[in-house]
């Protein structure tokens, strides 16, 4: 059933301490809780019957004040216990059985080799014990956790340890603390046999914390790189935003079977292995840049989630949008500004836009939902993050920072919502944000349609900005969005040009932001001599979709000297847009553009360029893009003309991509900097490029350095290489030996399922269904089952959209498969055939049919069921 904000009550009863011991067993888990509960006074719930969240649990006894009730006192109807009478103030004593070996879904406390863990966000504390499983319940927790010594050496939960000793039966125990009252999402448990890596940081004011990972024995020489990302973290959010750290320890765990990247729980962060753990020889420098922005993530949730956390789910966005921003302009002041805008603009566009365009829609704070793990979506988290970003746009950094202040001051220990966010913002700076609060509830990427004209007797460039917002499900008519809209204008030889508003402005800066409230402005530049060329949406200033009929000569221009970096990579990607866009769907020998050639070649060729920037401009706009900027996609016929593009210019730049490589050799010891990883990208792209047309020196170079790597990067770019190509025996011979190699390493056997599932020479469907029955495979794992069916849908889109419908009908498959096992990697892996409506006729109906088939499974869980039956809903 679906849940609303509008029926939003604040909780009736409020727990002030929470007690926990748990005894941990091979064959299940003992919780015993009690709970210090006292009615809300903000309630008018007055003496209404307790009612607690349960899933999944044995009740063993329920006590109230010590005395043990009677059955006829409370009911348990397994998701709710309930008990009728309550006075104002009392102690409950739950004790439950849970089966924590047992549980697949890897919610609440499961197993994970061995180890016990714990993932408590959204609702799974709920199925550890029963407890009002809200983010608007505070309370200070106390956990005792009880196991054999052996096996279970290592005992952690949130906050400080108080008490530990020995038990009967070579048994012991640890006793946590956790002084700062959180909601119960937050909590976290851990017991296994992991080694500990420990570090310190001095905070701002001096206090001295023990920072400590904990990982598997084998994983003992790849914590190096999080911890110093966590160091470079606490630091940056000293200096930026004026966050100390607050406990005196901070831990970090790593573990293999893990839903999502990290989690946040107070002190006490646990981390999928795959985003933590990292050495030169196993993580490649996306994993390492990867690692570094999800370690900086979670500890910044400490103060933009937990310090202030969320009300209720509603307000997602509030933590994570906020959370994702921080961790952006971390990364940006770690490497490059200009690269890490590329990427969070190219992951907007190609996979936000989808998701707001498609079935799921919904605003950064949506109205309703049925099952909340379906709204961790690119929505809440990215578009969440471009929202706060505008906002620190239009107020400038400084008060910005001002409003974080305030907000931060305001707020702490409470429960909050995005709305309180905005207003702390507004009451810092004196702006007035209420129409941009329409970024929160009105769903949908905004279009501007861009005009221009000129003026030439008066010297007046005029443009002319129109809003518009499309409709999604169960919204119309919306209205237009306040939204940041920055922008330059360059002359003939690529001079920035003085922005004037008027006739006689002095000092016109060369680039503006301005601010679109209405559905449609004119903005008047004077002065010009000549018609200029524009460099809109500077940044990506705002989430949109920009519509302005570039010419390919203007585009080219651009490309080469627009003085924003973000404005010439987007340039450069318009334009190989609009050339392959013209040849889908004709005949094999239309000709190609030729000044496509001259623009690349020049990009390849000259090393005065800034190499970073050059290493993204070279990455052709991926299908996946290329499909959703379509009308109705022709996946083949996409693929085959970006296919024909990349192998025309392979051909044509041949010599250069030879010498591109060379240059870019070196002999320095490895290191994730902006120009190493750079360099690494480049040599790696021209060794890809030199496959495609089977050049039998690529191939060469390709074997060569993948038998010399000495780093991850150079290793998989030479596999990928090859794998792609079509050096079939080559091929098998590196995929055999990469096996051979790492077979041990469950993060690099992940690497090796996904290079062949996403590819669309290797990864033909019967051999990705012989990956699934390999030893390597585990559908318990949620990494393999993305590395091999997430692959094949997501990344391998000739595969999937093959015109047979059996990459449609295998997923459906295999949703059905997981959706026993683990519903919510079951929700997340079913979204390529929810864009059913996207794709030509002959592929749409087949997806239709594919979709109809998991929603006819029996017993089908609450998460694929609202994804189904919303992407089926007219
Ligand atoms: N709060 C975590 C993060 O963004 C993600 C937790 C997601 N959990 C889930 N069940 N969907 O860092
Ligand atoms: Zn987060």
């Amino acid at each position: 059933q679906t849940i609303y904000l509008s029926e939003y009550r604040v909780p009736a009863y409020l727990v002030d301490n929470v007690d926990l011991r748990f005894e941990l067993f091979e064959d299940g888990a003992r919780v015993h809780s009690t709970l210090a509960i006292r009615r809300n006074p903000e309630s008018d719930a007055g003496a209404a019957p307790l009612e607690l969240d349960g899933d999944s649990l044995v009740l063993e006894s329920v006590a109230l004040n010590g005395e043990v009730l009677a059955d006829d006192a409370f009911e348990d109807r397994g998701d709710r216990l309930i008990v009728n009478s309550v006075p104002e103030q009392f102690k409950l004593s739950v004790v439950t059985w849970i089966e924590p070996q047992n549980n697949t879904r890897l919610e609440g406390l499961y197993k994970s080799s061995g180890m016990f863990c714990t993932q408590c966000e959204a609702e799974g504390f709920r199925c550890i014990t029963f407890f009002p499983d809200r983010p608007d319940v505070m309370a200070r927790f106390r956990t005792r956790v009880e196991a054999d010594k052996t096996a279970y050496p290592v005992l952690l939960s949130n906050g400080n340890p108080v008490e530990s000793g020995d038990l009967d039966n070579d048994r012991h125990f640890v006793t946590w603390e956790d002084p700062f009252p959180k909601p119960c999402y937050l909590f976290a448990l851990v017991a296994g046999d992991l080694v500990e890596k420990r570090d310190t940081f001095t905070t701002c004011s001096g206090r001295d914390i023990d920072l400590r990972m904990y990982v598997e024995p084998r994983n003992a020489d790849k914590c190096a790189h999080a911890m110093d990302s966590l160091k470079r973290s606490m630091r940056w959010d000293e200096d930026v935003y004026g966050r100390e750290y607050d406990l005196d320890i901070f831990m970090i765990v790593a573990v293999d079977d893990f839903n999502m990247g990290a989690m946040e729980n107070k002190g006490l962060n646990i981390f999928n292995s795959s985003c933590v753990l990292a050495s030169k020889e196993t993580a490649t420098d996306v994993a390492f840049q990867r690692i570094e922005a999800i370690v900086a993530h979670e500890y910044f949730h400490n103060w933009s989630g937990n310090r202030v956390t969320c009300r209720d789910w509603f307000q997602l966005s509030l933590k994570e949008g906020f959370t994702v921003l921080r961790d952006a302009q971390f990364s940006a002041d770690m490497g490059s500004d200009t690269v890490k805008r590329i990427e969070d603009a190219t992951l907007m566009r190609t996979a936000q836009f989808a998701e707001d365009a498609g079935p799921m829609s919904h605003p950064v704070r949506p109205s309703s939902y049925i099952e909340i793990s379906n709204f961790y979506t690119l929505t809440i988290y990215e578009k969440g993050a471009e929202v706060v970003r505008m906002i620190r746009t239009l107020l400038g950094e400084d008060l910005f920072r001002k409003g974080s202040d305030l907000y931060f001051e305001r707020h702490d220990g409470q429960a909050v919502t995005t709305d309180d966010f905005v207003k702390a913002m507004e009451d810092a700076s004196g702006r007035d944000l209420s129409q941009f609060r329409l970024w929160y509830e009105q769903a949908g990427t905004p279009v501007l349609d861009v005009a221009d004209e000129f003026d030439a007797e008066r010297g007046v460039y005029r443009l002319t900005v129109r809003q518009s917002i499309p409709d999604t499900p169960g919204q119309t008519d919306k209205q237009p969005q306040h939204t940041p809209f920055a922008l330059g204008l360059l002359d003939e030889h690529g001079k920035a040009l003085p922005l004037r508003l008027s006739a006689n402005e002095q000092d016109a800066p060369v680039e503006r932001v301005l601010e679109l409230t209405d559905e449609s402005h004119v903005f008047e530049f004077h002065g010009l001599a000549q018609k200029p060329t524009p460099s809109l949406l500077r940044h990506f200033s705002a989430p949109v979709r920009v519509h302005y009929p570039w010419t390919r000569e203007q585009l080219l221009f651009l490309m080469s000297h627009d003085p924003d970096g973000f404005n010439r990579w987007d340039a450069g990607q318009r334009l190989a847009v609009d050339v392959i866009q013209s040849l889908v769907g004709e005949p094999k020998d239309t000709p190609l553009d030729s000044r496509l050639v001259t623009a690349y070649r020049h990009l390849v060729t000259d090393s005065s360029l800034d190499q970073a920037l050059v290493a993204k401009m070279l990455q052709l706009p991926s299908e996946a893009y290329l499909i959703e900027l379509a009308r109705e996609a022709d996946v083949p016929a996409i693929h085959a003309a970006r296919e024909r593009v990349l192998k025309h210019l392979a051909i044509a730049l041949r010599d250069d991509l030879v010498a591109c490589y060379r240059r870019n050799a070196s002999g320095e010891d490895y290191a994730v900097t902006p120009e190493q990883v750079a360099r690494r990208s480049l040599r790696n792209t021209a060794l890809a490029w030199l496959l495609v047309i089977n050049d039998e020196e690529g191939r060469e170079l390709a074997l060569r350095q993948y038998r010399e790597a000495d780093n991850m990067t150079d290793r998989m770019g030479a596999l990928r290489a090859l794998v792609n190509s079509d050096y079939e025996s080559d091929r098998e011979q590196v995929l055999d030996d990469f096996y051979q190699r790492f077979q041990t390493d469950p993060q690099v056997v992940e690497q090796w399922l996904s290079v062949q599932a996403s590819s669309p020479v290797a990864g033909q469907l019967p051999k990705v269904r012989a990956l699934l029955e390999h030893e390597a495979f585990d559908w318990r794992n949620p990494n393999k089952v993305r590395s091999v069916i997430g692959a094949f849908a997501g990344q391998n889109l000739p595969g999937f959209h093959a015109v047979d419908g059996s990459g449609y009908d295998f997923l459906a498959e295999q949703v059905c498969r997981l959706d026993d096992i683990n519903p919510q990697i079951a929700a997340r892996l079913v979204t390529p055939l929810t864009r059913w409506k996207k794709f030509a006729p002959a592929y749409r109906s087949q997806m239709k049919s594919a979709l109809e088939q998991v929603r006819d499974k029996s017993g089908l869980s609450k998460d694929v069921y609202e994804v189904v039956h919303k992407s089926l809903a007219d």
